[in-house]
């Protein structure tokens, strides 16, 4: 079997995601700071067929979570997939940086790029040792001889939106930060990937007046996220948008625009 890490898996887009996974198989550990939201979460994952759910609450910006996250991790067999997709704004709603508390931008800097590194390097022995494609048949690193990361960003990371800089300055550091690694860490695949705007309580707590009926929910989302784990796609910067379309199946030559944040 293969095994998957997704972090902010109580709700939103990582519930969606862990949700494609355990759809096709994978045994997961799955991660958020609220328990019983989270227990909920994983109790509805693990009535898929023969797989396994491992629910370890507590907050990614922690070192002793994220190894008790990884030991998690080894105890269901190692670790062919880390998601680090849990994310806060820094400020809710989102201020102009004039007004951007500055406890709020550490804090969403802890969260959005130290937790999510801290993660990749406590993982990275297992995923360094994760055999291709393992036990679910889903091509994960396929050819590789190892295991994938997914650092879930957002186009504010890459376009200038009023209000959106202290979040979005964390998603561009977590931009680079994935790139890098995808040069230090080749035999990995390292996606980083824009899902767009979704109809979630992040977005809700953003911008509170802003009418979200319009937007996809992230279980429309995460399937063309799905496609960089199941067609083993190349390292590299994706946005949903493109992922969605058929045939694309090549990191955007230039970072993605348009279609959210
Ligand atoms: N929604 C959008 O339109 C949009 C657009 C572009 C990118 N994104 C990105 O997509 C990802 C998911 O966003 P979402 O909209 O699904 O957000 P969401 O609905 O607010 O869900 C966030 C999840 O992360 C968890 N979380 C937050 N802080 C955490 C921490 N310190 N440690 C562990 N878990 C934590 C939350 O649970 P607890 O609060 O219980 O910890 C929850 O499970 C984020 O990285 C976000 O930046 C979202």
């Amino acid at each position: 079997m293969s095994v998957a890490m997704v972090t902010g898996a109580s709700r939103g887009l990582g519930r969606a995601l862990a949700g494609e996974l355990a759809a096709r198989g994978w045994d997961l550990v799955v991660t958020a700071r609220g328990a019983r939201a989270l227990a909920e979460t994983a109790s509805e994952l693990a009535r898929a067929p023969g797989v396994r759910v491992t629910a370890v609450a507590g907050d990614v910006s922690s070192a002793e979570h994220r190894a008790a996250l990884v030991a998690a991790a080894r105890a269901l067999g190692g670790l062919d997939l880390l998601v680090n997709n849990a994310g806060v704004l820094g400020a809710e709603p989102l201020v102009p940086l004039a007004a951007q508390p500055l406890e709020g931008l550490r804090e969403a800097f802890e969260v959005n790029v130290v937790g999510p590194l801290g993660l990749v390097q406590e993982a990275l022995p297992l995923l360094r040792a994760a055999e291709a494609g393992s036990g679910a048949g889903t091509g994960a690193g396929a050819g590789s001889g190892a295991g994938a990361v997914l650092n879930i960003s957002s186009d504010a990371a890459v376009v200038a939106y009023g209000t959106w800089g202290a979040y979005g300055a964390t998603k561009a550091a977590g931009d680079l930060l994935s790139a890098v690694l995808a040069v230090e860490e080749p035999a990995l695949r390292v996606w980083w990937a824009d899902p767009g705007s979704m109809r979630t309580g992040m977005m809700a707590a953003a911008e509170p007046g802003e009418d979200l009926a319009g937007l996809p929910a992230p279980e429309e989302v995460a399937p063309a996220l799905l496609r960089l784990v199941t067609e083993g796609l190349p390292s590299g910067r994706y946005t949903a948008q493109e992922l969605g379309a058929a045939g694309a199946g090549e990191p955007a030559a230039e970072p993605g625009v348009g279609g959210g944040r």
